[in-house]
């Protein structure tokens, strides 16, 4: 394996970007190849074996692409998948969850909000996640249904996405959280209405940096960090006219989206 070849990213969608942006930032030698699965998203809403299926697909494509690296930008196929992904792919596969640890080092209050899609709440690895960390806390979850489908269709700002946010925000306020977990990578995008939401004084967390630093530990131990001339390449199950613009959005920059062949 070739200290040059791409690193593979996948989502149901476009949320992934949000990770891919600060593995552009952390990490900018390293090629990176992007698989949007908008076409099945959202996955939150999934089984764990749909999930697992179209995990299986996007990473066999990726490493059929040369990817020397995976990383499951995505904390629903994460909770479904990491395990069977490992178990497939000799490569290092980096995953996330919800970032209840910090979260609770960071609370004054006592009380901890995670935002997420029913799939990660209801898996047996955020059961997990709550007994090992979350003891001496209070954590209040909240499945947030509809607003993946919001930065998918790219109203990051619409009065209709503002009341959705506002109606998941409130009732973990009302219960005196102090500290929000973004539990889903498209939700970041949506960060500027839940802080306005939440008001100052409450600290909102994303797991993003936190996964590019990994992906960083993990390819310093098998020796594969690149050094060179870095490229992107972004791919979608979905309508690649409207993939092309709604990721150029959230990436920042104009870029060409290919469809993904059937996987
Ligand atoms: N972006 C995803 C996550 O982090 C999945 C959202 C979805 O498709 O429901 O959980």
């Amino acid at each position: 394996m070739s200290v040059s070849a791409p690193v593979g990213v996948f989502d149901s969608g476009v949320g992934g970007i949000s990770v891919l942006r600060h593995i552009r930032t952390m990490l900018p030698h390293e090629s990176l190849i992007y698989c949007a699965d908008s076409a099945y998203a959202p996955y939150g809403n999934k089984s764990p074996e749909q999930i697992r299926e179209r995990a299986l697909a996007l990473s066999g494509f990726l490493v059929q692409r040369g990817a020397k690296a995976l990383v499951v930008a995505c904390n629903t196929a994460t909770a479904a998948a990491i395990a069977l992904l490992r178990e497939q792919f000799p490569l290092p596969v980096v995953g996330m969850e919800p970032a209840v640890k910090p979260a609770v080092a960071a609370t004054r209050s006592g009380v901890i909000g995670v935002l997420a899609t029913v799939g990660t709440l209801k898996s047996a690895q955020f059961a997990a996640l709550l007994e090992n960390y979350g003891k001496g806390v209070e954590v209040v979850t909240q499945a947030c249904h509809g607003l993946v489908e919001c930065v998918e269709r790219g109203e990051l700002e619409k009065p209709a996405t503002r009341a959705l946010v506002r109606s998941y925000v409130q009732p973990l306020l009302s219960r005196g959280a102090d500290t929000i977990v973004l539990g889903c990578t498209h939700y970041p995008f949506l960060q500027p209405l839940i802080a306005a939401e939440a008001g100052v004084g409450v600290t909102i967390i994303d797991t993003g940096a936190a996964v590019a630093r990994q992906l960083q530990r993990r390819l310093e131990e098998v020796g594969l960090l690149a050094d060179g001339k870095a490229t992107e390449a972004f791919w979608t199950s979905g309508d690649p006219d409207l993939s092309q613009a709604v990721i150029s959005r959230l990436w920042g920059a104009p870029v060409q989206v290919l469809r993904l062949p059937e996987v």
